[in-house]
């Protein structure tokens, strides 16, 4: 069992001495630049950057035919874009989650250097997390739905945080909770399980957090029998709902991602961040609470728009894994018509042409920040992804935000098409 935070990006199939001439022949990944680009050498995006575009050719020299790289990339037009699922899956999809953890969350700890111990009393699941001679320890809460069983196994959503179980718990839906504070806490004081064993190094808050969600998914599949290991969830709200994203980005074994009113560093986008009215942006959540990400997303601060990438990237690394995005619509702070109308539409169009659009899905419901009715408006996703229950319910409506802004992702018209 291994995340897939780590990988070998450029592997060239074609060098591969042992291979038969008669294989055909596998696109080749761009592979990243080293180093990594500064803020300064990458271009300006104003509108969502091409998902589709390695980040090696994101740069203002790649322009198909008129001057600049706004003209002609932000539209879809850049040279050596990404054509196929094949080369999303091999290439892309890695190369984000590099490009994602160098810029934004830190790197993710080497899960195979871990040795996990847990043990169950009751509802309680004991964690101890050792890895260079060093040990965290947390723990974690079962709340199991009746009947289920070792032979009769319950999805699990795991929450940071706390959420509204009993609906869950009715649906048959296993309930796990830990206390972020005893991973990681959320400030700079660096204390928590996860620093117990990995202080000093330049991760986020968000990615310790994520390991805990991690770390309790090994834990349960050791001690709790009742629990499917394979069908799990992931939620949080707001900074919990940045974790619970996170979380679903490192970690294969997540089928299902639920990030709750999450806003920037989230699933809220960089760009159009005022679109609510009200404003979570870069600069005030690096000023507010820098722990969250690591300190080169500190470089990006008032250059936002000089980030390779937006939370639809973040979204569409998660294909072709579920991902149900719950907002309210008296949350302005966190963009819940952002996150609607921009990042959501943006990132559906990789779904769709990874071939698994209806794996991703928005919930717009009425309500504030973190507004716990957010968990029953999603419950009906949940059960088609944990048990294949049909619905009714339309989770592609962008509710009474009404319609994609597609002005806001002019590379749209340029999906490639399978063929
Ligand atoms: C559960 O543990 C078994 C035995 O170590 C392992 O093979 C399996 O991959 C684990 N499953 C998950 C979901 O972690």
């Amino acid at each position: 069992m291994r995340t897939t935070a780590h990988f070998v990006i450029g592997a060239i199939a074609g060098t591969v001495a042992a291979m038969p001439a008669v294989e055909p022949r596998q696109a080749e990944c761009a592979g990243l630049p080293s180093p990594y680009p500064t803020w300064q050498q990458l271009p300006l995006q104003s509108t969502l950057p091409d998902p589709f575009l390695p980040l090696k050719y994101t740069s203002t020299d790649n322009a198909a035919g008129s001057s600049t790289f706004a003209q002609d990339v932000m539209t879809g037009k850049g040279k050596n874009r990404i054509k196929t699922p094949e080369e999303w899956y091999k290439c892309r999809q890695p190369e984000i989650l590099q490009l994602l953890q160098e810029y934004q969350y830190g790197y993710y700890p080497d899960h195979s250097l871990e040795k996990v111990e847990a043990t169950r009393s009751g509802n309680t699941v004991n964690i101890a997390v050792t890895a260079g001679g060093k040990t965290g320890k947390f723990k974690a809460t079962l709340s199991l739905p009746s009947g289920a069983s070792a032979s009769k196994k319950a999805p699990v959503v795991i929450n940071i945080g706390g959420m509204q179980n009993a609906p869950y718990l009715s649906a048959g839906i296993a309930v796990v909770g830990f206390d972020y504070t005893s991973v990681a806490a959320d400030s700079n004081s660096k204390t928590g399980a996860f620093w117990d064993v990995y202080k000093g190094r330049d991760i986020g808050v968000l990615t310790a957090w994520a390991w805990g969600f991690h770390r309790t998914l090994d834990a349960l599949n050791m001690t709790v029998a009742e629990i499917d290991p394979t069908r799990v969830g992931v939620t949080g709200c707001s900074r919990l709902g940045k974790a619970a994203l996170a979380a679903g980005l490192f970690d294969t074994r997540i089928t299902l991602t639920m990030p709750m009113s999450a806003g920037i560093q989230g699933i809220g986008p960089y760009r159009y961040h005022a679109m609510s009215g009200q404003d979570e942006t870069l600069e005030n959540s690096k000023s507010g609470a820098g722990w969250w990400s690591n300190s080169k997303l500190g470089t990006f601060v008032n250059h936002a728009e000089n980030l390779p990438y937006d939370a639809h990237t973040i979204a569409a690394a998660i294909a072709p894994r579920a991902l149900i995005i719950d907002q309210g619509t008296g949350d302005a702070y966190t963009n819940s018509k952002g996150t609607a109308v921009v990042v959501y539409p943006a990132a559906k169009l990789v779904y769709e042409f990874l071939g698994v659009g209806d794996k991703i899905g928005m919930s717009v419901r009425s309500g504030g920040h973190c507004d716990m009715s957010g968990f029953s408006s999603i419950l009906p996703f949940v059960q088609k992804t944990f048990f294949g229950t049909p619905t009714t319910k339309d989770f592609n409506s962008l509710g009474t935000y009404g319609a994609a802004q597609t002005t806001t992702f002019p590379w749209a018209t340029a999906v490639p098409k399978a063929s």
